[in-house]
């Protein structure tokens, strides 16, 4: 574990090289999503980036709104292609427990929507 949360950084940023134009990202909650948007969001002013975003919680919304992303609401014409989120801890099968930022029941609509679900954590979030 890392107090200025370097991992959780490069984490957010390894995400954000995933997204492609045109997808529609669901924007994790938490402070390692919260990586990945800021560096999403940098990708989008740097190279033009045309995508829509769906928000799991109002932090995400918020966030979202900060940085100039464009919101979209969770549709049947909206589903995510990728969606980012963190975890509150994984085992080694990769089980997952989240809901601790207590967004748990937006982050599961998003997640069960989304085509493809990306996962980031630091290894403070490791249990056997
Ligand atoms: C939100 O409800 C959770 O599922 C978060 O994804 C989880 O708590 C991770 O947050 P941090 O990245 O801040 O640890």
């Amino acid at each position: 574990t890392n107090e200025s949360g370097a991992a959780k950084r490069a984490a957010g940023q390894a995400a954000a090289v995933r997204v492609e134009p045109g997808m529609v990202v669901g924007l994790g909650t938490g402070s390692t999503a919260k990586f990945f948007t800021e560096a999403l969001a940098a990708r989008v002013v740097a190279e033009g980036l045309k995508l829509r975003c769906v928000p799991t919680s109002r932090q995400s919304r918020a966030l979202a709104e900060q940085f100039g992303l464009p919101i979209v609401p969770l549709t049947r014409e909206t589903r995510p292609d990728l969606t980012v989120d963190g975890a509150d801890e994984f085992d080694p099968a990769l089980n997952l427990i989240k809901g601790g930022g207590g967004a748990l029941v937006q982050e599961k609509l998003v997640a069960v929507s989304s085509r493809e679900m990306l996962v980031i954590a630091d290894e403070s979030k490791a249990v056997d």
